[in-house]
């Protein structure tokens, strides 16, 4: 068979990676791809962006069906152009895409159906906000109504920086344009956070493997935020007795909120949840954001520890039939360490020659985001350049072989962080 990726990130590289194993697949095109899916084998970049253009294309080559990775084209609606083309796709039409692509709705959905999340209102009027703040004091979280690429939230620990976080959003320096007309202010939620991906098919739910990413730019979790600078799989934070209650207190409700608002949801889910650090099982559970889509980089280390064959599961997707489909996870631990430019992520600079790659192996694996081979060589071409992603039988082992590879991987002005899976080393060494 033959498929077609949408995207040219890290997430991307990995799935179409993971999906190159089936033997069923002849070819996988990825549009438009980027510097390693470029080399891949069995696939090839398709340097097309139009949503008629791939349409076309997907009729023309008999393409068996589409997956598609980032947010942006399925808020531009790709999965109802496809679907109305015949062409069989798998992602939430742009009716379900609101999920991700409006901070307000999203929030007006878990309230209405009774998602536990944080606390919250909207604004247009830059004064109104400020006087909301004023009354609820900091820490406080303002976040732009709409898709951002993880950077429209700021999380203020004074209210100076909450004041001027409006200014920047709803002021007249217009940072954010449309995506800024409107924001969401939000309570501060303290506690530890976990990614929790499902497969939807309009009806029956399959559950990825868990994970964990790191927001901040730099070690201890500190610095700007950034779409993510690593991920590993699974989270020991989730426990199979906090699994239930994700799936019973999130996933389901969500789910079903959405086929009974007429807007059945096909496509990944994504939760991002705050996990209050108490000790019990009772502790608060709250949803920060819901995505439509998978996590990146949290795909990167869940497609490494996938161990069947994925097209079926996605083709079972497609068909509406995923109560009779099952993942095989491998045991062991993936780690993903992201390098990102320089300058990343306000301005990265692109063009750097990346110099040295490690080479790949059955357990470690170098996924490509931001890379371009231009002129035959391969250079940085946007802001998270490369995801090192390993797998060990334990988090310290997958570290240490992720970061053997990082250091063999040359470019001017890389930034990573040192300490990727630290939280799950904290909580692997309080079970030893
Ligand atoms: P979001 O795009 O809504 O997931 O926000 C990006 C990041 O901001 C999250 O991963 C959290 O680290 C942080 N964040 C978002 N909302 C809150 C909140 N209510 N309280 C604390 N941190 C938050
Ligand atoms: N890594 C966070 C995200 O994909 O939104």
């Amino acid at each position: 068979m033959k498929l077609l990726v949408i995207g040219s990130g890290g997430r991307e590289h990995a799935l179409a990676w993971r999906l190159a194993q089936s033997p069923r697949v002849q070819k996988i095109y990825v549009a438009p791809g980027n510097g390693g899916t470029a080399n891949a084998p069995l696939l090839e970049n398709l340097p097309l962006q139009d949503t008629d253009a791939l349409i076309a294309f997907a009729r023309d080559e008999k393409i068996a069906f589409t997956v598609v990775g980032p947010e942006a084209p399925l808020a531009a609606g790709i999965v109802d152009a496809f679907r109305a083309a015949g062409q069989r796709i798998f992602g939430p039409t742009q009716a379900a895409a609101q999920l991700e692509s409006s901070k307000d709705y999203a929030k007006a959905f878990m309230q209405r159906h009774g998602i536990p999340t944080a606390a919250y209102q909207t604004f247009t009027d830059p004064q109104q906000a400020k006087a909301y703040i004023q009354e609820q004091g900091a820490p406080i979280v303002i976040k732009a109504d709409g898709l951002a690429a993880g950077k429209g939230v700021v999380v203020a620990q004074t209210l100076d920086e909450a004041l001027q976080a409006i200014d920047h959003m709803l002021g007249n320096d217009g940072a954010f344009g449309a995506a800024g007309a409107r924001v969401v202010v939000e309570e501060f939620l303290d506690g530890e956070e976990a990614s929790f991906i499902v497969m939807c098919d309009g009806q029956h739910v399959l559950p990825l493997a868990t994970s964990q990413d790191h927001k901040r730019l730099q070690d201890a979790d500190t610095g700007p935020n950034t779409g993510g600078m690593g991920a590993y799989s699974p989270a020991p934070l989730v426990s199979p007795a906090l699994h239930n209650r994700i799936m019973r207190e999130v996933i389901q409700p969500a789910i079903q909120g959405m086929a009974h608002d007429g807007i059945p949801y096909t496509g990944f889910l994504y939760a991002g949840l705050m996990i209050d650090q108490g000790p019990d099982i009772s502790r608060p559970l709250k949803v920060l954001e819901f995505n439509c889509r998978l996590g990146d980089p949290e795909t990167q280390p869940i497609m490494l520890r996938v161990k069947n064959d994925f097209t079926e599961t996605l083709e079972h997707a497609v068909n509406g039939t995923l109560d009779q489909a099952e993942i095989e996870w491998d045991r062991r631990t993936a780690v993903g360490v992201v390098l990102a430019a320089a300058g990343y992520p306000d301005h990265p600079r692109k063009g750097d020659a990346i110099t040295s790659l490690a080479p790949d192996t059955d357990t470690c694996v170098t996924f490509h985001a931001g890379t371009a081979i231009q002129d035959g060589q391969l250079r940085t071409s946007g802001g998270r350049v490369l995801c090192i992603t390993a797998l060990a039988d334990s988090i310290r082992r997958a570290q240490q072989a992720a970061y053997d590879a990082v250091n063999q991987t040359l470019f001017e002005g890389r930034q990573f962080r040192r300490d990727i899976g630290w939280r799950a080393l904290n909580t692997s060494k309080r079970h030893d």
